[in-house]
């Protein structure tokens, strides 16, 4: 899915760079090429290196489902 309309970059685009440790929405489209231009898309793009992050950040425990404490089922 498109998510710059300015330069055409998508959003598996945005995806590789922050995987390849970028953190800004801005440092990505300069890693891809150009800067912004408009900008209308930058929080949608700072939300996808969030994301990457986010899942990158989080012990592994936590991302697989197996390892995770048990919860209580809470009483009718
Ligand atoms: S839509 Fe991305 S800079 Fe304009």
């Amino acid at each position: 899915m498109y998510v710059c309309v300015c330069n055409g970059y998508r959003d598996g685009e945005i995806r590789e760079v922050a995987e390849s440790g970028v953190r800004c929405a801005r440092e990505a489209y300069l890693t891809l090429g150009n800067g912004p231009c408009c900008g209308t898309c930058l929080p949608h793009a700072q939300g996808i290196v969030d994301a990457v992050h986010d899942d990158a950040d989080r012990p592994a425990a936590e991302n697989d489902p197996a390892q995770r404490p048990p919860t209580l089922l809470a009483a009718e």
